[in-house]
């Protein structure tokens, strides 16, 4: 990317990219190692002096290997880490004081064509962009705990980051083997705002007495959690029936009051006799092959899902009676 022109695509396919990560704390060598197994030349810095040579140290000899371009190395300064980078992730600490004074730094310092990303999970990304003297190349990008393996990444642009931008961005993490999503800029963007709200419930649950904290974590991973790797919420409650979801929700409404009115949103649904897979249309259409095929589909998927899940299980067991990697 440096040597490209401002709006240039990055050739992803034209590896190793020079990619600074800065702090190396449990984000940033997830993301580093995430930017290395794809095969790319990683610049890690950390503040804390050591750091990075002790992760480094802890990792198997091979991978610290220069091979064919690809390493990972221990930068001496945020200048260094930054010169001459095509992309740099900032993964320092959940300060907007830390951040700006590194998003300051980083962006005098890279060039023009750089592109710099954030991965905070709650700042908005224009208050970031105020630091940045090229907003139109810096973006959010917030990855999970292990950043290396959860697939999911919230890509979120700014007022002023460019489209061309954040496809770049997108074709990187696609080739790294994640599965990107856009999403607008607002408090705890969505994963969290959407975690959060699931588990304020599930406190209120644990503090009317209902259940256990342990039978509350079987209750959602063994029911709806267990459909969620395949499906999200709008495809689950499509298949659910739109007509039954707003069902129970006046029986919650009548006990918990207006948090579980009925929205709109599946009210006019429901008039309209949209009631989801069942009858065609719901959030989404369906047309008569998907009607009759995908319940088979699923079920078969939850099946296989099911089984999968009894093998990790299996080596949950085995890894505590062993240790951590039988
Ligand atoms: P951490 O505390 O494990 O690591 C932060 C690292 O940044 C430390 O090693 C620290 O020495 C270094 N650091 C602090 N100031 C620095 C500076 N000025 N220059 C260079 N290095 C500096 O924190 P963690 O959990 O890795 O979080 C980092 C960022 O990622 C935060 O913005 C956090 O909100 C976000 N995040 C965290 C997730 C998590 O599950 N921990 C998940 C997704 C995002």
């Amino acid at each position: 990317m440096s040597a490209r022109p401002t709006d240039a695509r990055p050739d992803v396919r034209r590896s190793p990219l020079t990619i600074g990560v800065i702090g190396a704390g449990t984000m940033g060598t997830g993301i580093a190692r995430l930017f290395f197994d794809a095969g790319h030349r990683i610049r890690l810095f950390d503040q804390e002096e050591g750091r990075v040579a002790a992760w480094l140290g802890s990792l198997a000899t091979a991978d610290r290997l220069a091979d064919g371009g690809r390493q990972i190395s221990d930068s001496p300064s945020l200048t260094a880490a930054a010169d001459g980078a095509d992309l740099i992730v900032e993964a320092v600490a959940e300060d907007p004081a830390v951040k700006s004074l590194v998003l300051k730094v980083l962006s005098t310092h890279a060039a023009d064509t750089c592109i710099i990303a954030s991965n905070t999970s709650s700042i908005p990304i224009d208050v970031l962009a105020l630091d940045c003297l090229r907003p139109q190349r810096f973006l959010g990008v917030h990855f999970f705990n292990p950043a290396d393996a959860i697939p999911g990444v919230e890509v979120i642009p700014g007022e002023a980051t460019s489209g061309d931008v954040v496809s770049q961005v997108m074709e990187l993490l696609v080739d790294a083997g994640k599965r990107p999503a856009i999403v607008r800029s607002s408090p705890g963007f969505i994963a969290n705002r959407l975690q959060m709200a699931l588990f304020l419930e599930c406190l209120r649950c644990v503090d009317e007495g209902l259940v256990t904290p342990e039978a509350l974590d079987t209750v959602v991973s063994t029911t709806f959690g267990f459909r969620l790797p395949i499906f999200g919420p709008f495809a689950i409650a499509d298949m659910a029936g739109l007509d039954i979801y707003q069902g129970i929700l006046e029986t919650l409404e009548g006990k918990y009051g207006e948090r579980f009115a009925t929205p709109a949103a599946i009210r006019d649904r429901v008039s309209r006799g949209d009631f989801g897979l069942k009858t065609g249309k719901g959030f989404r259409t369906y047309d008569s092959r998907e009607r009759s095929d995908l319940p088979a589909v699923r079920d078969t998927m939850y099946v296989r899902l099911r089984d999968a899940l009894g093998k990790l299980d299996a080596y949950r067991l085995l890894a505590h009676s062993e240790g951590a990697n039988p």
